[in-house]
Order: C-alpha cells, then structure tokens, then sequence
C-alpha cells in the first residue's frame, strides 16, 4: 500500500554547497496589490521590495482595508488588496526571467480587512494556476491572513494566476509574490506542481516565524514544538546542502523530552490526508546539534504507517542532510510518522524541521 514510499533520497551537504548563499532578490517578483500605479517600498521587516501590481493584471479596483483591522504590526502588503467585481476570471500574468526552464516558489495572500465595509458575507472564489484548478479561498474571519503557496514548473515562459467568481462575493488578493528556486530540487514526479501543506521549524527559540531574507527563497518557515519534546541548539554555524535552510531554522531540533513522553525513544506527529487521493510528499531536514562523546551515538529510522521510510540514518554534526520522497503513495486517509532510535543508539531521535506538499490535482474535486 505505501510502496511509493519507499523510494525516498538522501542529499547531505557537499562541499559544492557549503558557501552561503547570495542573499539578493535577483529574480523575485513581489506584488504589493492595490497600491497606487507605478509605486513601489522596501518593507522594513523583510528588506523585500514590493511594486504596485498594475501592468500584471487587467481590470481590478484598488481599495484600502477599513480603518479597523489597520494596526502597526500588521505586514504592509495587507493594509490594500486589488479586487475583481467585473468578469468572472480575472488573471495576473508574471513573466519570470528564467522562463520556463526555471521552477519558482509562487505565494498568494489574502487579507480581507472588510476593505468594502460591511459586505455581510465572506468572499469566496477559485484559484487558478495555467488552466489548472489550484485551492478554492474562503474567508472566514476578517483579520485572519490566508496565504497559499505553490512549487511550480511552469510549461510557458508567462504563468496565469486566476481568480475566480463563484457567487455573488467579489475575488480579491493582497499580494503575490514569486521567488526563483534552484530546479534540481523539490521537483515532483513529471514535474508536476505540488502544494505547500505545511512548512515547520521544529524548535524555535524566538517563536518567530523565519522567511527572506534568513531564508534566501523567502520560504516562510512556522515555529513550532510538537508535544512532549525537549529543544536542543547550537550557536554554531552549520554546513547547508541544496535545500539551503536557514541557519536558524537548522541550529534547532526537537528530541522526546524524557520526563514527560511516554515513549521517551520516539518523536511521532500525523495528519489526515484532505482527500485519500491526495499525493503527499515529504521533506525531512536533520543536523545533529550536540558534540557527541565517543561513546555517544545518535541514530533512528523514519517510518510511515508503520512502513520504513528511511534509515538508519545518523546525522552529521552540524551539517544538514535531508531526506525526501520521489514517488509519494496515494490512498491513505491518515498519515502517521514516527521517528525512532535504533537499538543500538544511545540517543533519542532529532528533527530540525519538516515540509510537506501535495501534488496539485489541476481539477476541483467533486462535492
Ligand atoms: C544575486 O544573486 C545572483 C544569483 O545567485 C547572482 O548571479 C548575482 O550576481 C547576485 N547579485 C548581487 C548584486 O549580488
Ligand atoms: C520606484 O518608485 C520610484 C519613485 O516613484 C521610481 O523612480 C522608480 O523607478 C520605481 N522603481 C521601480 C523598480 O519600479
Ligand atoms: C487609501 O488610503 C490612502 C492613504 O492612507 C489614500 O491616499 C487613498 O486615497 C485611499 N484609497 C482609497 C481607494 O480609499
Ligand atoms: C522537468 O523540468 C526540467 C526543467 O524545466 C526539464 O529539464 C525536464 O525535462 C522536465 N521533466 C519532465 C519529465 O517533464
Ligand atoms: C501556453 O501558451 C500557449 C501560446 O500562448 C497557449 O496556447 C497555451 O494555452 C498556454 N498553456 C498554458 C498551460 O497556459
Ligand atoms: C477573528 O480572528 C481574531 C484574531 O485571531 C479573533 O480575535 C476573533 O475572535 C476572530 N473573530 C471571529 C468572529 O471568530
Ligand atoms: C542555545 O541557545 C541559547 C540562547 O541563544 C544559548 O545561550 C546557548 O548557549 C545555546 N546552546 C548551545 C549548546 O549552543
Ligand atoms: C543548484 O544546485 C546545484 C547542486 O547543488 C548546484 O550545482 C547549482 O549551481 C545550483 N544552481 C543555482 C542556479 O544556484
Ligand atoms: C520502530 O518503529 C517501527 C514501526 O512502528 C517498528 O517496526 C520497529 O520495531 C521500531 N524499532 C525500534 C528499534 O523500536
Ligand atoms: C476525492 O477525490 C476524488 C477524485 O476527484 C473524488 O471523486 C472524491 O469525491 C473525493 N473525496 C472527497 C471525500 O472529497
């Protein structure tokens, strides 16, 4: 049943890979949509440099969100959106330098702010990517911020982003950004486009999220301890692999925190899977964190509903490697990981951080 998941790849640092990497926005395309024709900021917390996103859509009204939801803490792009009252499919058009010979990291975001003041429902509409179906957007609380984001291969030098009517609600967006990856990795069988479902940094010291410009693609990385789990840190540097993570992101890990897990040798976490035909994959990142003595060792294996994923595996002090999957299973409802150490280990399991994505469909799944 969970054959697919057997195939999986290891890929740990290379000396390739070790020079830190260029922090500079070569590539990205940021939206900042509804502000005026032609103008354009840095943001202060991010360094990134949004423009107006007139000249990428035809049509579109600018507005500014009400008074109420505007506050100082409050990301910059969300204070307007661009909405679409006329035609029932409207589309941004990006043109990324690379083409498509490129794969690029694609983040819608919504921030509904009640900027038509007092429209009684909540807006509802389609998102779509090249003619294919890609999430339906429901807002459902007024100052709740929902970001979608793809990986994707385009098959066009320009990408379509459409938003969709579906009722009487009008579509609207916030921003839109584009970030250029390295094409040799998260690269989905047939590459196909796959679906952020989730991005975590295990273990973080701040409980701040991570994104550009610690993260030289933007990712947006959520801080997160799952329960019963213990941090360990470094301050030291670590060696990056292709996956080029944050160095805050990698210099923390979660271990089973032995007073209070029960199962004091094991990290486990699961999800449910939002339809069994969904393809999930999965992307592992590990760097030991601790200077182990010589009598020390720190070893585990991954398994998923009970299948082995990958192990043993025995991470490399302070360098990172990760461990992902080619060929994701498909018909399972619930997904169910657990991460143990090895007989002969005489540490508990480490995560540093995890990400997870679902193959686009390309069509609306029947309701
Ligand atoms: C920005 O990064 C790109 C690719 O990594 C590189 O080619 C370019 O020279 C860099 N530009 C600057 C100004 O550092
Ligand atoms: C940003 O705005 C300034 C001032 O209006 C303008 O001179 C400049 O050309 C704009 N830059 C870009 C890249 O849009
Ligand atoms: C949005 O707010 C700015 C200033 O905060 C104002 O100049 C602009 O006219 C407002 N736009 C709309 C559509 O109300
Ligand atoms: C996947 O994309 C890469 C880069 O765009 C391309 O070289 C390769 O041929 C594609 N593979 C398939 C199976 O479409
Ligand atoms: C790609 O571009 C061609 C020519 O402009 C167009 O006919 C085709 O529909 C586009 N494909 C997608 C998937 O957008
Ligand atoms: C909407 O979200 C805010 C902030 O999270 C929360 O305080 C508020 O209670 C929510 N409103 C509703 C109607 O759920
Ligand atoms: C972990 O982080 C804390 C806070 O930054 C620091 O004081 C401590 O030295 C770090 N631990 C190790 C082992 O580096
Ligand atoms: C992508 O990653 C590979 C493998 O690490 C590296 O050789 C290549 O230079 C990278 N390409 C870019 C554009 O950074
Ligand atoms: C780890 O978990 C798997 C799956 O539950 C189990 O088959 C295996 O025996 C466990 N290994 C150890 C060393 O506990
Ligand atoms: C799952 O997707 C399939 C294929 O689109 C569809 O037939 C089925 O109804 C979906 N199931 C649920 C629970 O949405």
């Amino acid at each position: 049943m969970l054959k697919g998941f057997l195939f999986v790849w290891l890929i740990a640092f290379s000396l390739a890979t070790i020079a830190v990497a260029q922090n500079n926005q070569t590539g990205f395309i940021s939206l900042d949509c509804g502000i005026p024709a032609r103008s354009n900021y840095t943001d202060i917390t991010t360094g990134l440099f949004y423009t107006s996103d007139v000249g990428y859509v035809s049509g579109g009204v600018k507005n500014n969100i009400s008074s109420k939801y505007q506050s100082n803490s409050l990301e910059r792009q969300f204070l307007t959106v661009t909405s679409f009252p006329t035609g029932t499919k409207n589309c941004y058009t990006l043109t990324p330098a690379q083409g498509n010979s490129g794969r690029y990291l694609i983040r819608a975001s919504f921030f509904y702010g009640d900027y038509d003041n007092g429209n009684d429902r909540f807006p509802y509409f389609d998102l779509y990517i090249e003619e294919k179906y890609w999430i339906t957007i429901s807002i459902y609380n007024a100052s709740i911020p929902i970001q979608e984001e793809i990986i994707h291969t385009p098959s066009n030098a320009s990408i379509n982003i459409c938003l969709v009517k579906l009722d009487t609600t009008t579509p609207f967006i916030s921003a839109l950004e584009l970030r250029p990856l390295n094409n040799t990795i998260y690269k989905a069988i047939l590459n196909s486009s796959m679906e952020l479902f989730i991005r975590l940094d295990f273990g973080s010291l701040t409980n701040q999220y991570v994104r550009y410009s610690n993260d030289a693609w933007d990712r947006v990385w959520r801080p997160f301890q799952l329960p019963g789990t213990l941090i360990i840190n470094t301050t030291e540097e670590i060696l990056q692999n292709t996956f080029q993570l944050p160095l805050s992101v990698m210099s923390t890990a979660l271990i089973p925190d032995p007073e209070t897990d029960p199962s004091p040798d094991t990290l486990t976490f699961f999800w449910y899977s939002t339809n069994a035909t969904d393809k999930y994959y999965l992307y592992f990142h590990f760097a030991e964190v601790v200077k182990l003595s010589e009598t020390e060792t720190r070893e585990f294996s991954i398994y998923v509903n009970d299948n082995l994923y990958y192990g043993p595996l025995s991470p490399a002090y302070l360098s990172t490697t990760t461990v992902y999957t080619v060929n994701p299973g498909s018909g399972i409802e619930r997904y169910d990981v657990l991460i143990n150490k090895t007989e002969s280990s005489t540490l508990p399991p480490l995560i540093n951080a995890i990400e997870i994505f679902r193959e686009l469909r390309g069509y609306k799944p029947d309701t």
